[in-house]
């Protein structure tokens, strides 16, 4: 099969991680990938945060659960909604843009099929947008310099699959393709 829609098929959002560190050099190559994806009017809309600092990427985490604990609250919680995972890759579009979310959505894919053709796992975790709508998310970005007109697409975690974590990929539905031929 050809490498890049082999990549494409056995990509698999990765639900548990080892703990062992993604050398630098892989995690600029998924990002470059990412900034490759096309955009609405090549407007390229999207912004991504690179999180590989533990801190911030605990902070995100944290912002995260408690989202998730709002909308689906437990009394134990949701544990950590990254999965153990060491790097977030965070995409972001501008505001203004009418194809942000396909902007978006196309930079959070480049990302997990680079991830999966390196060797990696990703997975994309959501509440993205609610995390910078959030005053600690909106203080985020002001300390990264990044104004108001960006909101939170989608986070790409990143790391080495755990592969007790991987359940078998779901079979496609069958009608998922309508053929005209
Ligand atoms: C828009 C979107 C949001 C998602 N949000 C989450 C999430 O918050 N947490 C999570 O564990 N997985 C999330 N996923 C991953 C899905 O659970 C996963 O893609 C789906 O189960 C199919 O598995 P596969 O990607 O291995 O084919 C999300 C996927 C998409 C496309």
């Amino acid at each position: 099969m050809n490498k890049t829609i082999e990549d494409i098929i056995t990509r698999r959002s990765v639900k548990k991680y080892l703990d062992k560190q993604v050398p630098m050099e892989l995690v600029e190559e998924v990002v470059k990938a990412g900034t490759y994806a096309p955009s609405g009017m090549n407007c390229q809309a999207g912004k991504i945060i690179a999180v590989t600092n533990k801190e911030m990427r605990d902070r995100l985490s944290r912002i995260n659960g408690d989202i998730l604990n709002k909308l689906y609250p437990t009394p134990s919680g949701h544990g950590d909604p990254f999965y153990g995972a060491p790097v977030v890759l965070v995409v972001l579009a501008k505001k203004e843009i009418g194809t942000r979310i396909y902007d978006g959505s196309l930079v959070m894919e480049n990302l997990m099929v680079a991830a999966n053709a390196l060797g990696l796992g990703s997975c994309w975790i959501h509440r993205a947008k609610e995390t910078f709508e959030t005053e600690e998310g909106k203080q985020i970005l002001k300390e990264l310099g990044i104004t108001d007109e960006y909101e939170g697409i989608g986070n790409c975690i990143l790391g080495y699959t755990d592969p007790s974590g991987l359940m078998p990929q779901s079979p496609r539905k069958e009608d998922f393709v309508v053929w005209v031929k």
